[in-house]
């Protein structure tokens, strides 16, 4: 595999100094423009004055935040774990995903991942000496599908494991009971592993969030990531996570432990309080979003393009052929001069670039009235 990420900036930082530069509103990299809960803020900087992990916290993350971890898998999932041999807390569900694959992935392994896929997961199989397999997400009345038969035939004797993400950056993509149902028999069948990116996990609109980790036999093959960037708006932060049994969390800390090491010291504090905010913080932050998914669905869907209203995340995929544009590198090269708002090609994250090629996603974890001008410029074209 050639080092192809090396010397490159990812589009996300492209696009950020593009509207930077032009002074557009950016609705390309998924971050929210405003704080999380101000009482999780406050925990933060209570940890910090009370000199609690303001040195290296321990390798695995601190004990308070693994129990809350283990806590929420299995109050929300029924997933027991127990939070010393079977958590880790990691520099972000980013680090996660490498330390992942640099432990489980050797030179020539196969690795299947839904294409698009989140830019980080080429990179890091690269990385890790392995191959990947996309197997390709189908857009299809206004979302979009996974090919069980296709995930089926992508499965060779070299694949080792299938990284999964639901829901699924950039498409919205929840996978239902029955899909996952699929994966996990498949794995099963073929002796897979899984890696599985729950990111998203509390941004669920349509349907629910399950972890795969739930399916019979999946347990113990399953390595469940996620973190509390997205949860609690806190992307700046970095306090992810992953779960699995513990020789799989052992593996992982391995290569943790020449990564990162630790980090976020006193934000692992904080993340533990947060995840045991009232249910009414989740709710919140779910309704929250689903307006603002409304808004800017609606209002991209009046300006012209197709849109494909996401079940889950906090971006929209949009179709830009009824604009009569295909090329969405040059049409979101072009945008912010068009009509100030920065968005991002899906093609940057396919293998099959062609089939990315006409769509481009918007990220609408903004405020109201940034996603209000954002939808009155996008009239414009
Ligand atoms: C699917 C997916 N996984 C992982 C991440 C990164 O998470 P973190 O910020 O916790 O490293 C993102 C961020 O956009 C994402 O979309």
């Amino acid at each position: 595999m050639t080092k192809e990420w090396l010397g490159g900036t990812t589009i996300f930082a492209e696009m950020s100094a593009l509207a930077v530069r032009t002074g557009a509103i950016n609705l390309g990299q998924g971050f929210p423009d405003t704080d999380g809960p101000e009482e999780v803020r406050e925990a933060a900087v209570r940890a910090l004055r009370e000199g609690k992990g303001n040195q290296y916290p321990p390798g695995p993350g601190v004990p308070e935040l693994r129990t809350a971890i283990a806590e929420h898998q299995l109050k929300r999932y029924g997933l027991a774990h127990d939070p010393d041999t079977e958590v880790l807390v990691t520099a972000g569900a980013t680090e996660a995903i490498a330390a992942a694959l640099l432990a489980l992935v050797e030179s020539g392994d196969e690795v299947i991942a839904l294409e698009p896929y989140y830019d980080s997961y080429a990179a890091c199989i690269g990385m890790a000496g392995g191959t990947r397999v996309p197997v390709t997400l189908h857009p299809r009345n206004g979302a979009y599908h996974l090919d069980l038969d296709e995930l089926r035939d992508a499965v060779t004797d070299r694949t080792r494991l299938i990284l999964l993400n639901t829901p699924h950056n950039p498409t919205g993509t929840v996978l239902t009971r029955e899909e996952l149902a699929a994966v996990a028999e498949l794995a099963v069948e073929r002796d897979l592993l899984v890696v599985t990116d729950e990111v998203y996990e509390h941004l669920v609109f349509e349907g629910e969030h399950i972890p795969l980790a739930s399916f019979p036999g999946m347990r113990e093959r399953t390595l469940t990531i996620s973190s509390a960037g997205k949860t609690f708006s806190f992307t700046g932060w970095k306090v992810g996570w992953v779960t699995g049994t513990p020789e799989l969390v052992t593996a992982v800390r391995s290569a943790k432990q020449f990564l990162t090491y630790v980090a976020s010291g006193p934000f692992q504090y904080a993340i533990a309080e947060a995840l045991r905010l009232p249910e009414s913080y989740f709710e919140g932050l779910r309704a929250d979003l689903r307006a603002k998914r409304d808004l800017l669905s609606a209002g991209l869907a009046a300006a012209g393009f197709e849109v494909y209203r996401p079940a889950g995340t906090y971006f929209v995929t949009t179709d830009i052929r009824p604009l009569g544009e295909s090329d969405g590198f040059a049409f979101c090269r072009a945008l912010p001069e068009r009509c100030g708002v920065v968005a991002v090609p899906n093609a940057v994250f396919y293998d099959h670039q062609k089939q990315g090629a006409p769509f481009v996603r918007f990220a609408f974890c903004k405020r109201t009235g940034v996603l209000e001008e954002a939808v009155s410029r996008l009239r414009g074209l």
